[in-house]
């Protein structure tokens, strides 16, 4: 009986992750900078939080979340993203009391039940960024060039940064009129779901990737001519900042997101070379959401990036990258393998990654091992070498080759290899 990973879920391998490690180290040190620190959220949630939340007629709170009864018959859900559980987090530990900002940063798998596609799982990892307790705009600001300085940290320039604002609760009741008059004499004309949308959640029709929806709306009311004066200031002052730091930008008056809880700034960043998935990030602006959780009034504002999206990017620009071993002992007999055994060990402790020769073979098949899995140096110990308190050794990359004293070993690593990173 063999058994494959389910549908839409895949396993990470070497070389692969030896990308995603580096994004998060790369995410790590940027977020530091900028003051965000980690929190564990954790993978499980009572469904509600994501009902209350993501928005009861979101493709996610309808079709998408992975969501069973436990043993005691609670409703539980399988987090299809993090905002909402930090924001639970946030609220349940009082988190408010403390200096405000509140900034913090996640990592970890979310769950959506998709039809899968290139760069849609139903396994997927994000890391997340949430900032609690600034209203002014300059939070915006920053926390979309911290993005920016982490895409770029790992490499990836050829993105494109779209934003807009969807206002307020006060200024959202007009677009929202405005919307359905617009779409009202042709709404027979819409796929399915944007009639359904018409009722439900009309901003979701702006968003709709059915090639007729997208004609029929041309022409839509946008969202810029109705926010209210405050919505209005802040996205005029979010938007000097990020001209004043020379970050660009396209306006999409369609950016509405397909969660709930934003409010005023929405953004994403988009690449060309990913085909229909093209967001590798998104976020936004969710002012109301820690007082619907319980919490005081408190403005908030995040992000979360896509790891399958940014390592497929990255592979190309990183292909031969991946950490290989530095040394290869290649030993012949019993007694020169126990010395190889004890090198190994001792040279580990110096902090080189080793591989030991494990299994009697001849030397030629260990010195094409050796050069297979990518090791610089190899050391080469038989029988006749043992006796004279010797070994071989071999720049793998160089083919220079020579004899020392085990005793002096280290003379060479010097000559031949740099340790490796912890
Ligand atoms: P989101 O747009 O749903 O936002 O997801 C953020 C990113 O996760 C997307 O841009 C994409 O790169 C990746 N992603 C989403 N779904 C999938 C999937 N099925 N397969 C692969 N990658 C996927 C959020 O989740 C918000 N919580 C972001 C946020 C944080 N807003 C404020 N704070």
């Amino acid at each position: 009986m063999a058994y494959n990973a389910l549908k839409g879920i895949q396993d990470i391998l070497p070389p692969d992750i030896h990308i995603w490690q580096k994004i998060e180290s790369v995410a790590r040190e940027v977020f530091q900078r900028y003051g965000f620190q980690e929190i564990r959220i954790p993978i499980i949630e009572s469904t509600d939080i994501f009902i209350r939340s993501i928005g009861e007629t979101t493709d996610i709170v309808e079709k998408e979340m992975y969501t069973f009864p436990d043993k005691a018959g609670r409703s539980i859900t399988m987090r299809p993203e993090g905002t909402a559980p930090a924001v639970r987090c946030y609220v349940e530990h009082h988190l408010y009391n403390l200096p405000s900002p509140q900034k913090f940063f996640y990592s970890g798998p979310m769950f959506r039940y998709e039809r899968p596609q290139k760069g849609r799982f139903r396994q997927f990892y994000q890391i997340g960024v949430e900032a609690f307790g600034v209203s002014q705009p300059s939070i915006d600001a920053e926390v979309i060039a911290m993005l920016k300085n982490l895409l770029e940290g790992i490499g990836l320039k050829e993105v494109n940064f779209e934003l807009n604002s969807i206002g307020c609760e006060k200024c959202r009741p007009d677009y929202k009129n405005a919307l359905l008059k617009f779409f009202e004499n042709r709404l027979s004309d819409f796929c399915p779901d944007c009639q359904r949308r018409y009722n439900t959640n009309p901003l979701r029709i702006l968003d709709c990737k059915v090639e007729r929806c997208i004609e029929l709306r041309k022409g839509a009311p946008a969202v810029a001519e109705h926010l209210c004066g405050n919505c209005r200031e802040h996205f005029n002052e979010l938007v000097s900042r990020l001209d004043l730091m020379k970050i660009s930008y396209t306006l999409n008056p369609n950016l509405v997101r397909g969660l709930d809880y934003y409010t005023r700034t929405t953004f994403e960043v988009t690449s060309e070379h990913l085909g229909a998935q093209k967001a590798v990030a998104a976020g936004g602006r969710y002012d109301r959401l820690v007082e619907e959780f319980g919490g005081p009034s408190t403005p908030a504002i995040g992000f979360a990036i896509g790891m399958e999206r940014i390592a497929t990017l990255l592979k190309e620009i990183w292909s031969d990258e991946h950490p290989s071993p530095k040394i290869f002992i290649a030993t012949l007999g019993k007694e020169a393998e126990i010395e190889g055994f004890r090198i190994a060990e001792d040279l580990r402790a110096k902090g080189f990654w080793v591989e030991p020769n494990y299994a009697g073979a001849s030397l030629k098949s260990q010195l094409r091992k050796a050069d297979r899995i990518g090791a610089e140096l190899a050391l080469i110990i038989g029988e006749n070498e043992l006796k004279a308190g010797k070994i071989q050794w071999k720049n793998l990359k160089k083919g220079e080759q020579g004899e020392v004293e085990i005793k002096d070993i280290q003379a060479i690593l010097t000559d031949n290899i740099q340790p490796s990173n912890p």
